[in-house]
């Protein structure tokens, strides 16, 4: 990392160290939620720290772990980085409109998420701006492998979400939509060759936080032993 997160926090703010969780990997792994409310309470530097060291020990492509991560606290920076999602979000407000007769999962999710997407990062603690390298082959795929870039950072960003879980924490998510990942990249000085895949707000999970429908998954139905 390019940035001291120590440094970076807010003076004026009482920092208090996080104790190390104690929560096993299957329960991180069923709590995990994508959470789009946050409390007005600043996640400790090393608590920051623990959750980054997490998504470094991703399993990578090539051993490359060419991941950076641009980490965003004070209000200033995070309405810079921000700035472009108001654009992004207007198509997807028009798919809202369109698809919110029958109430599906898939919509009522749309419902919750599709007006929080400045919000769950701006009233976030802290806003992790995950940034892989990317390889000329990833734009022109001739293979799965011509992805793995791409797949090695949502490793990094799934164990991110996973540590952050353990450490009673939250994240929200989103995708950049046409060119507002160039823009945020941009705007924080990326180098050219780094992508932006998603944005993630990190930050103590609201009491009242809505509870989103989830589609659930029969296990034994989704495994083939053999043959499919
Ligand atoms: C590839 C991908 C893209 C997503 N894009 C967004 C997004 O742009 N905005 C958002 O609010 N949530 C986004 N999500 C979160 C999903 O809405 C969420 O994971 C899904 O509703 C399941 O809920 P859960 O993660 O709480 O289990 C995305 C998730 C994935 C994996």
């Amino acid at each position: 990392m390019s940035m001291d997160i120590d440094e970076k926090q807010n003076e004026k703010e009482t920092i208090v160290s996080g104790p190390v969780p104690s929560m096993g990997v299957y329960e991180a792994i069923s709590c995990r939620r994508i959470i789009r409310d946050f409390q007005d309470k600043v996640v400790p530097p090393d608590v920051l720290k623990r959750i980054i060291d997490a998504g470094l020990k991703a399993p990578t492509h090539d051993h490359l772990r060419n991941w950076e991560f641009v980490i965003l606290h004070e209000e200033q920076d995070k309405k810079n980085a921000l700035q472009f999602i108001k654009m992004g979000t207007a198509p997807q407000l028009e798919i809202l409109k369109k698809t919110l007769v029958d109430g599906t999962a898939q919509q009522k999710m749309y419902a919750i998420a599709m007006p929080r997407q400045y919000t769950m990062l701006f009233n976030a603690s802290h806003i992790i701006l995950p940034f892989f390298k990317s390889t000329p082959g990833m734009m022109h795929p001739t293979s799965a492998s011509s992805f793995n870039p791409i797949s090695s950072i949502w490793c990094v960003i799934e164990n991110i979400f996973l540590a952050a879980t353990a450490e009673g924490l939250g994240c929200s998510m989103r995708i950049p939509v046409g060119e507002e990942g160039i823009n945020v990249a941009k705007t924080v000085g990326a180098p050219e060759e780094y992508f932006l895949p998603c944005y993630i707000g990190l930050g103590y999970p609201a009491e009242d936080c809505p509870a989103v429908e989830q589609v659930e998954c029969n296990t034994e139905q989704k495994i083939h032993f053999g043959k499919w």
